[in-house]
């Protein structure tokens, strides 16, 4: 039998090379062994989004479409709309009240996104809203509703999984064992930096090269790619390994080319300019299948039925789970 996996994304931008190679990828590797659910997480987004409606639906559509780009294989991976489940919103309820608000206000992750969103739960977090601090009680759903025994996720998604273990255990000790208490599979691929050198790429900080960044755009920003600050001239030596140009060569070059070019910067023969036009022809090649197979999916219809077909896949699965649930909390009626 098949282990079960269940990973999920928030639709709030269109993926971007971090997403890929940082998590995307690592799908790609798994779809084939394993029964596989890949939640587009709606209402999780909405949890910080909740005043842009609009901005979540055309991004359900949008990450869909860049995830069926990147050979996300719809026959072997259900796809599927957080919204269209409701067996997870009425786990939520009935986990909160397995999960104390001081354990949520301590979560790690939860905390950091605070932080960050002063405009919308203000300076000190003063006005978090009850949804958003409960985010991690719904992802827990979202895990446990298909039986999520494996779940590929990134460091910064840690503290969530372990809040869902602590979760599943609680309900087990008290309502009998019913659910199945998650594993991250970690993976092995190191988070993206951005093209300013920070260590995230993300669309908040402005520094992402996108999948669907189409030539002009990809120029412009690997121009104003961060290089070895000491570099001035042509000929000046360089130190590669400071350097964002060298970095996505590395991430999208061929072998010979990336050695060329960390050999040629550290002697000085090569200018950053020249090492800048072959990184936009590197990088344009290595989007260009990628484009080209998102195209296919260019109509929303076909991926109106992709999402169709995932979300009733998933919610055969949802049914079995909520029947389990309710007859182990006695309420079964
Ligand atoms: N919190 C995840 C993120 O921000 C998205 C997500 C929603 C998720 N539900 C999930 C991840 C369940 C793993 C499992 O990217
Ligand atoms: Fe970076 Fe290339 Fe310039 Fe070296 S030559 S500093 S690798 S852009």
């Amino acid at each position: 039998m098949k282990k079960t996996i269940l990973t999920g994304l928030r639709p709030t931008g269109n993926l971007h090379l971090g997403h890929y190679f940082g998590a995307c990828k690592n799908w790609l590797n798994l779809q084939d062994d394993y029964n596989f659910y890949l939640e587009i997480a709606d209402v999780q987004a909405l949890t910080d989004n909740f005043n842009n409606p609009e901005k979540v639906r055309e991004n359900v559509y949008e990450i869909t479409k860049d995830l069926l780009a990147l050979g996300i294989d719809p026959n072997k991976v259900n796809i599927f709309i957080q919204s269209q489940i409701k067996e997870i919103a009425e786990l939520t309820i009935f986990y909160s009240n397995l999960v104390t608000v001081s354990r949520l206000q301590r979560n790690p992750t939860v905390k950091t996104e605070i932080a960050q969103k002063k405009e919308l739960f203000g300076n000190n977090g003063e006005s978090i809203t009850y949804g958003f601090l409960g985010y991690p009680v719904s992802q827990a759903a979202d895990i446990t509703c298909f039986e999520g025994e494996l779940v590929p996720v990134g460091e910064d998604q840690l503290p969530l999984l372990e809040q869902c273990r602590e979760i599943v255990r609680k309900f087990n000790s008290i309502y009998g064992n019913t659910l199945i208490e998650p594993e991250q599979l970690l993976s092995n691929s190191p988070r993206v930096k951005g093209l300013d050198g920070n260590d995230k790429m993300g669309k908040s900080l402005g520094n992402a090269i996108y999948i669907i960044d189409d030539e002009e755009t990809i120029k412009n920003k690997i121009m104003s790619a961060v290089t070895d600050p000491n570099k001035i001239k042509k000929d000046d030596k360089a130190n590669p390994e400071i350097c964002m140009v060298y970095y996505y060569h590395k991430l999208v070059n061929n072998e010979d080319n990336i050695n060329k070019v960390c050999s040629e910067c550290k002697k000085g023969e090569r200018g950053c300019v020249q090492c800048k036009k072959e990184l936009i022809e590197a990088m344009n090649n290595f989007l260009k299948p990628i484009q080209e197979r998102r195209k296919q999916f260019e109509d929303n219809k076909v991926v109106e039925e992709i999402l169709d077909k995932g979300t009733k896949n998933a919610q055969l699965k949802a049914k079995e789970t909520i029947s389990k649930v309710k007859e182990a909390m006695k309420i079964n009626y």
